[in-house]
């Protein structure tokens, strides 16, 4: 596998260009590109064809039991693609579409079988962000689009992540800059009895139950062990190289633990990185560990997404063998940080 892999950096706030055009002429003729969304970066393909969704799973490594989300460019599009859309998916497009929101629901003959991985239904979302918008309607067919990292790597948020894990496996990049969001959209149920969530992220739980009422948590996302509607999250996603272990608990004791295992990890010889709220950065700064990142404020938990997925992967650029990282509260946004956080930990 060593294609040229074209670069297009794009406008975010004036997306039509030749370069749309050309990686629409590139999605229609089967090819891959990968394009900005408000989430993460998507490694997109036609949906409609097969074939094409196939080197989606060359490319990234990607297990073949583990479906693929369809992007559409209007609510238009669910006619052709799923069989029913219930009340309640009619809410949550108003609601959420286009934004970082994932239906799940009964699909049509239309949706090959490598898009769902042999499953009765389809994953289906509108990107909010205006250069995806615009190469989907360019290309004139829904686009599947799983993150574009190798399988297993973090989740990409800016071109160059992209270019790291796909570069001569893909047709084209659009750069549109960073992504806004920084971690992956939520993938709700609607086919069964009770909406339920089947993987936490850019829209929280609170949000949806406004909206729908009662919203369960699908056990597995928190217990790995049991079966999932949802084949993703069984897989390791995000893990680092190195090892990361998380610390929670009252300020003191974080600082404390911290404090020690930096010493302890330098003592041994091995690079110690520190992921941290804003709050806690000016005790571990004169720690001087080989990395730090700052998360942001522990109220702005929208802020640790934006930037989490950047910092695992400088701290694999960095050959940081210890990755401490401070938790969060899991509520709001803060529940789909510390999904991921947990996930990375193994
Ligand atoms: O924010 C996002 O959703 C990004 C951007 C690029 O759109 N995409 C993304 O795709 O995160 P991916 O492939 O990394 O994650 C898709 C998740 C997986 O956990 C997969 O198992 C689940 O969605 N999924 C896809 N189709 C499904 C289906 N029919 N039923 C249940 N889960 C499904
Ligand atoms: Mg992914």
């Amino acid at each position: 596998m060593d294609i040229e892999t074209l670069y297009f950096k794009v406008d975010p706030l004036a997306p039509e260009s030749e370069a749309l055009n050309t990686c629409g002429q590139i999605l229609r003729k089967g090819g891959m590109v990968a394009f900005p969304t408000e989430t993460v970066y998507g490694l997109g393909a036609n949906a409609l064809d097969g074939e094409a969704c196939r080197k989606i799973f060359m490319a990234k490594g990607r297990p073949q039991d583990n479906p693929l989300i369809v992007c559409v460019a209007s609510p238009r599009d669910l006619e052709v693609l799923a069989a029913t859309v219930p009340s309640r998916a009619e809410k949550c497009i108003t609601a959420f579409w286009p934004g970082p929101l994932t239906l799940v629901l009964p699909k049509t003959g239309r949706i090959p079988i490598e898009v769902t991985a042999g499953l009765d239904t389809v994953a289906l979302r509108m990107p909010d962000h205006p250069v995806a918008l615009t190469l989907i309607k360019s290309a004139g067919v829904p686009i599947a689009a799983p993150s574009a990292n190798l399988s297993s790597h973090p989740s990409p948020t800016i071109a160059e992540h992209v270019l790291e894990d796909l570069s001569g496996r893909i047709e084209a990049v659009l750069d549109g800059g960073p992504c806004r969001v920084g971690i992956e959209s939520t993938v709700i149920d609607l086919t069964a009895d009770r909406p339920v969530i089947l993987r936490p992220g850019g829209v929280t739980r609170e949000e949806l139950e406004e909206v729908l009422g009662e919203v369960v948590k699908d056990p597995a996302v928190q217990d790995h062990s049991l079966a999932s509607r949802s084949p993703g999250v069984k897989y390791a996603h995000y893990a680092p190289q190195g090892q990361v272990v998380l610390v929670e608990g009252p300020e003191n004791k974080v600082w404390a633990i911290v404090t020690r295992e930096v010493n302890l990890a330098r003592s041994q010889g091995k690079k110690v990185g520190v992921l941290c709220s804003a709050e806690s950065a000016v005790i571990f700064e004169q720690l001087k560990p080989d990395y730090l990142a700052v998360l942001g404020p522990k109220q702005q938990p929208w802020s640790a997404a934006a930037s989490l997925y950047h910092a695992l992967r400088e701290c694999d650029k960095r050959g940081i063998r210890l990755i401490l990282a401070e938790t969060l509260a899991r509520t709001g946004m803060g529940a789909a940080v510390m999904n991921r956080l947990d996930k990375a930990s193994g």
